[in-house]
């Protein structure tokens, strides 16, 4: 389903609160529904009327014959009503959408994910791919994330973040696991854009290769609004719901 233009509507299964309630786990029933790690959808409930007009993104999180999986934090509006949805409801969904992350089985690959950045992560560890592990930065209790079940998979370490030292460790740990894949690996990493940013800066400056996945602020999803644009390094603007959110680390800015 990658290669249409894709809007239906879909029924909820579940939505449950996690351990944490702030993180909220969504199925929709998503019957041949295929996609890519990385890849994103755009969500309406139905029952929004004209109160919110816009759909809001999520990254697939995995899809399979149990649904169209997605976490999502609530930190607003959309997601808190997102979090009120129960089994039977209706909600417009666009997607599968966006480019995706590319392993490369033939080097390492770390992935690195902060926080809620984690999501797109469980599909692409469902796979037990070779040669692949994964660095977590988390600031609520590890179980509140699907840690255990990506590290059930692939080697996992995972670091909790509750002060400045704490981040400043990680920074460490990141800059290590960098450098050491300097010409021989790559990054792939999802979540804020403070870490996208450290990221981004140790790649370009120890020659990693790395794809880092952006949260733009979305409207549309389909490259229409112009809402989410990014900056290219050669000075241009990209819609990132449709040339990303997965980019090249070296081909985008992020307003250092
Ligand atoms: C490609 C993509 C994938 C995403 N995947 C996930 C996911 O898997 N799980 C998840 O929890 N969230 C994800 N997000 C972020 C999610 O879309 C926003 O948190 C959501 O749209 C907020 O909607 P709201 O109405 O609740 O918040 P609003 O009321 O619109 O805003 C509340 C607060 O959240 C901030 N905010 C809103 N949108 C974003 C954003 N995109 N990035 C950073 N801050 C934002 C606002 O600045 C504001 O401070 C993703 C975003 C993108 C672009
Ligand atoms: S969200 Fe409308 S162009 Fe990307």
């Amino acid at each position: 389903m990658t290669d249409r233009t894709p809007c239906q509507e879909l029924e909820v299964l579940s939505c449950c609160p996690g351990p944490d309630p702030s993180l909220v786990e969504l199925t929709l029933s998503a019957p041949g529904w295929t996609c890519k790690p990385g890849q994103f959808v755009m969500l309406r409930p139905k029952d929004w009327g004209t109160e919110l007009i816009w759909p809001r993104p999520f990254s697939i999180c995995d899809v399979s014959a149990s649904g169209l999986r997605i976490i999502f934090q609530c930190v607003g509006r959309g997601t808190e009503k997102l979090a009120q949805l129960r089994p039977g409801q209706g909600v417009v969904v666009w997607g599968p959408l966006g480019q995706w992350f590319r392993l490369d089985a033939t080097r390492p690959n770390l992935i690195v994910a902060g926080g809620i950045g984690i999501a797109p992560f469980v599909m692409l560890a469902k796979t037990k791919p070779g040669n692949v592990s994964l660095l977590f930065g988390h600031r609520l209790a590890l179980e509140a994330y699907p840690f255990a079940e990506i590290a059930a998979q692939i080697p996992g370490q995972a670091m909790q973040q509750t002060s400045k030292a704490d981040i400043e460790a990680f920074g460490q740990v990141l800059a290590e696991r960098i450098k050491a894949l300097a010409g021989t690996g790559q990054v792939l990493a999802c979540g804020p854009e403070p870490m996208l940013r450290v990221i981004r800066t140790y790649c370009l400056r120890y020659g990693t290769d790395g794809q880092i996945s952006l949260e733009n602020r979305m409207a549309c999803g389909v490259g229409a609004c112009l809402g989410c644009v990014a900056r290219t390094m050669q000075g241009e603007y990209v819609q990132s719901c449709v040339h990303g959110p997965v980019f090249n680390v070296r081909d985008i800015e992020l307003g250092e």
